[in-house]
């Protein structure tokens, strides 16, 4: 790969509608990796990354939100955008699929596809998870749930237009045997294998339940299944079909980095689409591991999602650019702990290069007034020294296979062979100042050339080194120059901070407890629940006293004084309340905007930490999980009652409303055994099967 003078390398397009975790950090780093690598090689690099913005997931997700599909995806760019420039992601490409060039692409592999006789119209019936965008078998499931997400298929039943995928099983068999870098890792290749040899079913690529997607060229209700569409990114990057000259030239990519969850896709799915274009295919096609937390699997509900911007932020883009590539094997798992990241940078970062660079500063400083000594005879010593740090093949080797961890384990050899250089040199001894400034001279250039390989993972790093080191515009096309005496070093701060482990654990633990009698503050203060009953009896009440409304959530803001409140705009159809709810713990705001709640509109209005309540908007707790009481199909203003009963217009007090005994039960709210309702809908629960409801 890395003799070639072109390289493109890929990274997933992302889901605008989750926010940057460690996941996608993850891949983007990699890819950065690589293409700063071959940059420094002096190669002709192409890096692409984006967004992938069609598709029913994210139409519903920008419905639930009531805003436009596109000015929903096009508020969720920034984020993505920053989280790349926190992270020094330095791609030279971000495509974002509802883009006017990428439709050009799309059309026209299609309609390649079209033209061999891969494309002919049927009907679809199966399971479908929106969280994958996927078509799955019952035999792919979990008790009728998708393995990935937890939750549920929906069964689709529509016409739909098919991509002839089981033409391909024999081609691709044969692809992979006489290419055998194109699945990687080398050890995940028989999964996909055997599963190709198992028999491969035509891909339902046209939708017609929706709309947010690229029409089907051939059949105006239909739209393109959003991983036709997100798919062709690749080649839409490089040129095609409009720059014929740019995709003679990029075409095909060098790698496409993928995590393990995609790798179907892009391995079986992708070839056969270019192969049937008569397109050429990827060299190679990498499925990467996953990370998880402290041993857990990241996700929202846990709460244990890691932000890239905040980690860096605390520790440092490139110190966790290192520990990610540095802490897994890119084809294995890795678990994320602030614990083993910590241990990282003190260990390998701070006490073994950090102080590598700050003793050679001294030295020179000390010695030859911050300037770079000449070199003078050379001794067994140096010879070792050099050596140590002749490591551009092993590194090279690795990088090319994608063995980032191995890459940085030949560094930091060499990073040690340069400590013990110095350990056994004891230029502090030396009193013969030509032999001490050959010494010093050395541990320069060491540091140089070490500069160079850690550039690709800690850009950043290596560029203060060079400052200190008085050098500048090093690559590895000057891997083979050596530092030129004269030069004037400069000793600037540590190049890494050390962490105190305990420190940090004990601030953690503060932090939660802290949280945690907030928490308990903020429940008292909206509930007044404790200080009712305290004060008052609470008296058993009849449903009658209360007016329930649906509402829906037009707009959320978080409370100025309060971090456990939201004020939440609620409109009833004729009017538009302000309600103030404590779900902020628990619900991310575009979680809730949108939804159709269920409100007790009688109640007196409350001043909470200085903002008024006109209400309040009804949930359950159970277990430390707290979920809204909700409602689909009903309209805004509707009634909310159980039947029998015409809602009350008598205003209440709080303690009045806390004596209507009113539950879950499997998922749906109840007054005693009267289910509650809007119309004929039944008002249910999010998140909990069974508690009361406040
Ligand atoms: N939009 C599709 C990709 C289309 S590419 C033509 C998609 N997007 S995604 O946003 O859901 O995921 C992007 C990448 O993040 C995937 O490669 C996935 O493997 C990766 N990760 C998500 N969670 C992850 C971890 N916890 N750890 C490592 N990577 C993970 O899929």
């Amino acid at each position: 790969m890395s003799n070639k003078s072109i390289f493109y390398v890929t990274t997933p397009i992302y889901y605008p509608n989750d926010i940057p975790h460690l996941g996608h950090a993850y891949t983007s780093i990699a890819a950065d990796v690589l293409a700063r690598f071959h940059r420094s090689l002096g190669d002709d690099v192409l890096f692409s990354t984006g967004t992938d913005e069609h598709g029913q997931k994210i139409e519903n997700a920008a419905k639930k939100a009531g805003k436009e599909t596109k000015e929903f995806v096009d508020n969720l760019i920034p984020q993505f955008k920053e989280a790349w420039k926190v992270l020094n992601i330095s791609y030279d490409d971000f495509i974002r699929t509802t883009e006017y060039r990428h439709k050009s692409a799309v059309i026209e592999i299609l309609k390649r596809c079209y033209e061999n006789g891969d494309i002919y119209k049927g009907n679809y019936e199966g399971l479908y998870c929106l969280g994958c965008e996927a078509f799955y078998l019952e035999k792919d499931l979990d008790d009728g749930k998708c393995k990935i997400h937890k939750t549920k298929v929906e069964v689709v039943k529509e016409e739909s237009y098919f991509f002839r995928l089981s033409g391909y099983q024999e081609k691709l068999l044969d692809y992979y045997e006489k290419n055998i870098d194109f699945l990687s890792p080398y050890h995940k290749r028989e999964e996909i294998i055997n599963r190709v040899k198992e028999g491969l079913n035509d891909l339902s690529i046209t939708r017609t339940s929706f709309k947010w997607g690229i029409p089907f060229p051939y059949d105006e209700k239909h739209v393109i299944y959003v991983w036709f569409d997100a798919l062709t990114n690749y080649i839409t990057c490089a040129g095609f079909p409009d720059n014929p000259k740019k995709f003679e030239e990029f075409w095909p990519a060098s790698v496409h980095l993928v995590g393990k969850d995609i790798m179907w896709f892009h391995q079986v799915i992708w070839p056969a689409m270019l192969m049937s274009a008569k397109l050429a295919l990827p060299k190679k096609v990498f499925a990467h591991g996953w990370w998880t937390v402290n041993g857990e699997k990241m996700s929202k509900s846990i709460g244990n999602v890691i932000s890239p911007i905040e980690t860096s932020k605390k520790f440092g883009a490139d110190e966790l650019r290192y520990f990610l590539l540095r802490e897994a094997s890119f084809g294995e798992d890795g678990d994320y702990s602030e614990k083993s990241f910590i241990q990282r940078i003190n260990s390998d970062l701070a006490d073994d290069l950090g102080n590598l660079l700050s003793r050679a500063l001294t030295l020179i400083e000390k010695n030859f007034e911050s300037v770079i000594p000449q070199k003078h005879d050379s001794t067994n010593m140096d010879e070792e020294l050099m050596k140590s740090l002749d490591i551009f093949e092993e590194y090279q080797k690795y990088m090319d296979s994608l063995e980032f961890n191995n890459a940085l384990s030949s560094v930091w050899r060499a990073v040690q062979g340069a400590n013990k250089y110095i350990n056994d040199a004891q230029p502090w001894k030396i009193e013969d100042k030509k032999r001490l400034g050959t010494v010093l001279y050395n541990v320069a250039e060491a540091l140089r050339i070490i500069s160079i390989y850690i550039e690709p993972f800690m850009p950043t790093k290596a560029y203060e080194m060079r400052l200190c080191l008085g050098v500048r515009d090093e690559s590895f096309k000057t891997l083979k120059h050596h530092i030129k005496p004269g030069l004037k070093t400069v000793k600037g701060n540590h190049l890494f901070k050390k962490y105190d482990i305990k420190l940090i654990e004990k601030e953690e633990q503060e932090k939660k407890n802290k949280e945690k009698v907030e928490k308990e503050k903020e429940k008292k203060e909206i509930n007044k629940k404790t200080d009712a009953h305290e004060s008052k009896k609470i008296m058993q009440q009849d449903f009658s006293i209360l007016n329930l409304k649906v509402g829906k959530i037009v707009d959320i803001k978080m409370h100025p004084n309060a971090d456990k409140l939201y004020i939440e705009q609620i409109d009833f159809g004729t009017e538009t309340r302000q309600i103030l709810s404590g779900l902020r713990g628990y619900y991310a705001a575009d979680e809730l905007l949108g939804k159709k709640v269920v409100v007790v509109t009688n109640l007196k209005t409350a001043k909470i930490r200085g903002l008024e309540s006109q209400g309040m908007l009804l949930a359950s707790e159970e277990d430390g999980k707290v979920g809204i009481l909700f409602l689909e199909h009903a309209n805004v203003g509707e009634n909310v009652s159980i039947e029998g009963v015409t809602p009350s217009t008598k205003e209440i007090v709080y303690e009045e409303f806390a004596g209507v005994k009113m539950e879950v039960k499997y998922g749906v709210a109840y007054f005693e055994n009267s289910e509650l309702k809007a119309g004929s809908e039944k008002v249910k629960v999010e998140r909990i099967k069974n508690g009361p409801i406040r």
